[in-house]
């Protein structure tokens, strides 16, 4: 049997919480993915604040390293919690310096680049997070899966003390939504 080449995926959770229910969600979608899908990950809150004078000047080691990441990867998979109705900052930082360039060039290496985006969350499961989400990728270029969604609403309630999932249809759901992304992401790059 010949095997499919890997597809190297970036898994970013947006919370720095500890005992975070999207760093569990992200745990179980890259558990539940395909083979051909190679998962890294990048502490985002490591880079500094964005700041176009920082940028221009040179920016620091970090922020190169995030950069080339992003460039390098087949896809991006983000579990975002929601605050506030929106994204939280860290992701939102990250996304900032992810979308330029060190001479200024927009969108740099989001451009083109698939991405699959999941959340848990309270009563709406991160549907407003998300919905910002798609938002700031529209304007950087980047190609997010339309369908399915995955949202995990009530998310005390669906993962245990440990961070392991244990609601059977949200568990169904995650293994649809990782074979819908690598699907994604596969055709993305073989039309690249
Ligand atoms: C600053 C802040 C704002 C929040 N705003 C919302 C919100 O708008 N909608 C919501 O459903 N939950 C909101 N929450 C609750 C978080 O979604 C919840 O704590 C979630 O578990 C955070 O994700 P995490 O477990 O991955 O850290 C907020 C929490 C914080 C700390």
């Amino acid at each position: 049997m010949v095997s499919e080449p890997a597809l190297r995926i970036l898994g970013l959770s947006g919370s720095l919480r500890a005992a975070s229910f999207n760093t569990a969600l992200l745990r179980t979608a890259i558990a539940a993915a395909p083979p051909n899908l190679s998962f890294e990950g990048f502490d985002m809150s490591q880079l500094p604040y964005y700041n176009t004078d920082v940028d221009h000047a040179g920016p620091p080691p970090e922020v190169i390293q995030w950069r080339e990441l992003v460039r390098g990867v087949d896809g991006i998979l983000i579990a975002t919690p929601e605050y506030n109705h929106s994204i939280t900052g860290v992701l939102k930082n990250a996304l900032d310096w992810a979308s330029r360039h060190p001479r200024g060039i927009a969108f740099a290496g989001l451009a083109g680049k698939p991405v699959g985006i999941t959340g848990a969350g309270g009563g709406a499961g991160t549907a407003r997070a998300q919905l910002h989400l798609r938002q700031v990728l529209a304007e950087t270029r980047s190609l997010v899966m339309v369908h399915p969604t995955l949202m995990v609403p009530l998310a005390r309630q669906k993962f245990d003390e440990s961070g392991k999932l244990i609601d059977e249809t949200i568990a169904s759901q995650v293994v649809d939504f990782m074979v819908a992304f690598a699907a994604w992401v596969k055709r993305i790059k073989a039309t690249a």
